[in-house]
């Protein structure tokens, strides 16, 4: 099955920095798009590429733009519906809002119907991947990977491994934790687009005993993902710092139970120190950036220049619901935000990145996904830059892609997206 899709094609081969170097992105103002069995063939100029294509189903997007598919490198499914919650910070949070709808997934039936949901405005907001955190139960994972594949999106996901600091009704122990975590990698790791994330909530939250079930974990699965929360609020900072005296850092802890590797992704990383930046490019671990959360949160400000000049890998998150949009679109303009009160820089094709190659390289897909090289799955978003009226009038006065591209960002919600394609299929989004 070959198909063509011609419109404007943008897609990155680098990370651009902040000077927006142009050899980092790949851009054809009249482009094609090939796809074979859901798997890109070629991408170039309409001119060059359409003599090829005789005989081939041809979907043309007049006006619009096709990026790859969007990486959320950090979400939590179980929060879609206490998404904007008034008043609190981190911990509190967790208590007042996140523990209770965590808690109500002790009903399978539940659990599935916001795992459909939940991935359908994932689609709807043309993000074709994620990281996902799940609940303390284990069918949390059942459903949400049971939803992905009907879908056939590309997800890596995990149930949450806690035993400590946090309601008895959603506390495992070291030994079921393991069990089942173990049980769901045997499950699911691997099937079709399907990884599995050891997910320990966060070092507060779990006992040294359990922490260590989950290197083990770690260890003996050493191509899933881990997935956990750091350094993201500074009243859970010195929670650690009483709770693990020994340690150097935060990250020390997760380093010293063996959850600092290769696919370790760790939300929000605030208060770091250089120290910690270096040793978590060098074990190959990778950062969420989380916008939107850390101001809703009042968490603090993500120092992406520091992070990407120690080489730590990074990708953009929403982290609903602790964020505020399920929209990588929306996530990238606060992103944006956060480094301008930085005296830091963000050019439009940056912030692509982060959503696409960036995030895929974080997650250790990029052989997968993140850009259209040849061979990789076919995942796309067609872009409307005339998604609301306001945002037309705005593009109609664009003069570059990076004008367009970065005015979407700014103004855009899920009204820019024309369309997305999993793996060269249209997504019938609910
Ligand atoms: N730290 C531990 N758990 C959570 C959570 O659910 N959301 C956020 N934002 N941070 C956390
Ligand atoms: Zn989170």
């Amino acid at each position: 099955m070959r198909a063509a899709y011609r419109a404007s094609i943008l897609h990155c081969l680098s990370d651009p920095g902040e000077s927006a170097d142009l050899s980092a992105v790949d851009y054809f103002e009249d482009g094609l798009l090939l796809v074979e069995d859901g798997v890109v063939e070629a991408v170039g100029d309409a001119a060059t590429l359409l003599p090829q294509c005789s005989g081939m189903a041809l979907t043309e997007f007049p006006g619009k733009i096709i990026v790859p598919g969007f990486i959320d490198c950090h979400v939590h499914f179980p929060q879609l519906d206490i998404i904007a919650s008034y008043g609190e910070q981190l911990l509190d949070w967790l208590n007042r809002y996140a523990y209770p709808a965590e808690q109500r997934f002790a009903d399978r039936a539940h659990a599935k119907e916001v795992a459909g949901v939940f991935l359908d405005e994932l689609l709807r907001n043309g993000t074709t991947t994620a990281l996902v955190f799940g609940t303390v139960h284990a069918h949390s994972a059942d459903v949400i990977f049971e939803a992905a594949m009907a879908r056939g999106m590309r997800l890596v996901a995990g149930k949450v491994m806690m035993d400590q600091n946090c309601p008895e009704a959603l506390r495992d122990t070291p030994e079921s934790s393991y069990a089942e975590s173990r049980a769901l990698i045997e499950r699911w790791h691997g099937q079709g687009r399907l990884g599995y994330a050891v997910t320990p909530r966060f070092a507060i939250t779990s006992s040294e005993a359990q922490l260590a079930a989950a290197g083990r974990l770690a260890a003996e699965f050493p191509d899933t993902w881990v997935h956990t929360h750091l350094a993201e609020n500074t009243s859970e900072v010195d929670v650690i710092r009483k709770q693990f005296p020994r340690h150097r850092s935060y990250l020390d802890v997760y380093e010293q139970f063996g959850l600092l590797r290769e696919r370790s992704v760790f939300a929000h990383c605030l208060h770091l120190d250089d120290d910690d930046r270096q040793c978590m490019a060098k074990k190959g671990g990778a950062a969420a950036f989380c916008p939107t959360s850390n101001l809703f949160l009042g968490s603090g400000l993500f120092d992406l220049r520091a992070m990407r000049a120690a080489n730590v890998r990074c990708g953009l998150g929403t982290d609903v619901g602790g964020g505020t949009s399920l929209s990588l679109l929306r996530t990238a303009s606060e992103a944006y935000k956060v480094l301008h009160l930085q005296d830091q820089s963000l050019p439009a094709t940056r912030a692509l990145y982060l959503a696409t190659l960036g995030a895929a390289e974080a997650l250790y897909l990029d052989d997968k996904v993140g850009n259209f090289e040849s061979g990789k799955e076919a995942d796309f978003v067609v872009l409307d830059p005339a998604g609301t009226s306001l945002s037309a009038r705005r593009t109609a006065a664009s003069s570059s892609i990076d004008e367009t591209l970065f005015a979407i960002t700014m103004l855009a919600d899920d009204r820019h997206v024309a369309a997305t394609y999993v793996a060269g299929k249209q997504c019938e989004i609910k």
